[in-house]
């Protein structure tokens, strides 16, 4: 069994699609174990996704994610990294492939709706940032 973090982000959130995002995951056989509703300060952002501070779009993909509130998430599933990469499809949404949470509602390669952690390591780190063990329903 294997866990991964999602996060809805700004967009998603301000345009509607929380249920929508919600219902492709358990339609997938996709467990909820974690959900909550923050909004990131810049510091959090930055802390976040720190990995791409030496990337052009840093300022700007930073910026986007404080500016509004987002939902993360922790799914759980067997082999849930992938299955919701796939579902989530790539992240420049004109190479998404059709049915894919980008595809469909994605306007361009920052406002991409959702985010997921590409990998076991990183969603360990992605978890942890946003989750403590009290808010993790694994009963
Ligand atoms: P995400 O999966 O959240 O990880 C990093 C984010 O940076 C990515 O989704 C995109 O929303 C955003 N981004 C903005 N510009 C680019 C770009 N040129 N290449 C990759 N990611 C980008």
């Amino acid at each position: 069994m294997e866990r991964t973090l999602s996060i809805i982000k700004p967009d998603g959130v301000s345009r509607g699609l929380i249920g929508e995002v919600i219902k492709r995951f358990e339609e997938n056989d996709i467990k909820i174990v974690a959900m909550k509703m923050v909004h990131l300060s810049q510091a959090d952002a930055e802390k976040f996704y720190a990995v791409h501070k030496e990337r052009p779009f840093f300022g700007s993909l930073t910026e986007f994610m404080t500016s509004g509130p987002i939902v993360p998430m922790i799914l759980e599933g067997d082999n849930v990294i992938e299955k919701n990469r796939t579902l989530m499809g790539a992240t420049n949404f004109k190479e998404a492939a059709e049915g894919t949470i980008r595809r469909d509602f994605a306007t361009d390669i920052e406002k991409n709706i959702v985010h997921g952690s590409d990998a076991p390591e990183t969603a360990a780190v992605e978890i942890g940032f946003f989750f403590n063990q009290f808010e993790i329903n694994d009963r």
